[in-house]
């Protein structure tokens, strides 16, 4: 058994999808989150960029913190700074995108498959490179979906705008006639009413949360790494508007969103 704690972060909200199945899934388990709202979005930015970001707070997670695990809640900072994260620090490190494209191959009848993501994660070619490292015999429509997450981030779920945005940037997706599609982005789960009005019930709208909860349950119990101590109240931390991040944090994760603490300077 390990006590101690498992971190989580991502550039915002996204990575709450994630924190919520963990906290499902894992309920005995005390999270850290960090979301760097005050640096977001990280999908336009370089990927040299985010990788320093997400190696100071891993940094941070592992140092002030003492996590055993560190779960990188954004495919963005996967495909970016995953390898190097898993090279620098000896605290084993889990990203989002090979447990997005395991459900993503489960959840396919018809083997036309779609991924949407921020720009920096399709165009660093992580999912491109993983549905063929995991099954080659994908058809695979890739397609970035710049201004979903800033949408996510305002908590404009479901308005117009973000409606016909939809209906632009899932054209090729409706195009390729996929039968599921992987939102490889976490803010994209709280879209999932608006991405159903777009794509119609026939799509089935995949995303990482479950099977990363699921993969970081196994691997605790593989290495008899699981927490027997008595619950504790996840803690949450925010570079940016520390209110903001309670209100709206609360409002898409739910009642175990209590208090947010600063992060960075
Ligand atoms: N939630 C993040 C992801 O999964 C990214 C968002 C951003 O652009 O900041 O890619």
């Amino acid at each position: 058994m390990d006590d101690r704690p498992i971190g989580v972060f991502d550039s915002g909200f996204g990575g709450l999808t994630i924190v919520r199945a963990m906290l499902d899934l894992l309920p005995q388990e005390q999270l850290i989150y960090v979301g760097d709202t005050g640096r977001y979005p990280y999908g336009p930015q370089p990927l040299d960029d985010v990788r320093r970001y997400a190696e100071e707070i891993a940094w941070w997670l592992i140092d002030e913190h003492d996590v055993k695990l560190v779960v990188v809640a954004c495919n963005t900072a996967t495909a970016a700074a995953l390898d190097h994260l898993q090279d620098t620090f000896d605290t084993p490190i889990v990203g989002v995108i090979d447990a997005g494209v395991r459900a993503l191959v489960s959840a396919t009848a018809t083997r036309a498959v779609g991924v949407i993501g921020t720009v920096g994660t399709i165009g660093s070619g992580a999912y491109q490179e993983a549905v063929e490292q995991i099954d080659d015999t994908m058809r695979l429509t890739c397609a970035a979906c710049p201004g979903f997450v800033e949408f996510v981030e305002r908590g404009d779920l479901a308005s117009d705008q973000v409606h016909v945005l939809a209906e632009r940037l899932l054209a090729p997706i409706i195009d390729a006639k996929v039968d599921a599609l992987l939102l490889g982005c976490t803010h994209y789960p709280f879209l999932a009413r608006t991405l159903i009005d777009v794509l119609g019930r026939d799509v089935v709208l995949v995303s990482s949360a479950d099977e990363t909860a699921f993969h970081v349950r196994s691997r605790l119990l593989r290495s008899g790494e699981i927490r027997t101590a008595q619950p504790v109240p996840p803690r949450f931390h925010s570079s940016g508007d520390i209110a903001e991040f309670q209100r709206l944090g609360r409002s898409l994760l739910g009642p175990e969103l209590d208090n947010v603490e600063a992060w960075g300077e």
